[in-house]
């Protein structure tokens, strides 16, 4: 079967509408930030960050309530701002098995809009002269 690419664009998830890093790193037992973006129109929609690879099967850590207050679950925290289209996600407290594939999503009728994001944990005492890391 033939689909025209603009329809087959429009079957996969995040291709439109919300932008984030591909990947974002930050050091064990530190941490870090994620900002997503995404088209005017979605400002009071819920923000949503998601862990796992599958697109139907990651787990969704932190959920906005479609304000800016910020909400906060054990370590992770995602804060959306109106102004400027953008969520932020930090994540503290890092550790090596939280490295994984994570989704940025807007939670909306029909079909979520998201993007993937990967994240890595490089090692705590790392820096670009140590050659403890690599
Ligand atoms: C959006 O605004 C917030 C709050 O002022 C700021 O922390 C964030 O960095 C801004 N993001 C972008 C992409 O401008």
């Amino acid at each position: 079967m033939w689909l025209p690419a603009a329809l087959l664009l429009l079957i996969l998830p995040g291709c439109f509408s919300i932008y984030g890093p591909r990947t974002v790193g930050g050091p064990e037992w530190g941490s870090l930030t994620v900002q997503c973006h995404y088209d005017p129109g979605y400002e009071t929609y819920n923000k949503w960050w998601c862990r796992g690879e599958g697109w139907k099967s990651c787990e969704i850590l932190v959920k906005t309530t479609g304000s800016e207050q910020e909400v906060k679950k054990d370590d992770v925290s995602i804060k959306d701002n109106h102004e400027n289209c953008t969520f932020t996600v930090t994540m503290k407290n890092l550790w090596r098995f939280e490295a994984d594939i994570y989704w940025c999503g807007i939670e909306r009728v029909g079909t979520d809009l998201g993007v993937q994001v990967a994240v890595i944990i490089y090692p705590e005492f790392c820096s670009a002269t140590s050659s403890l890391c690599y």
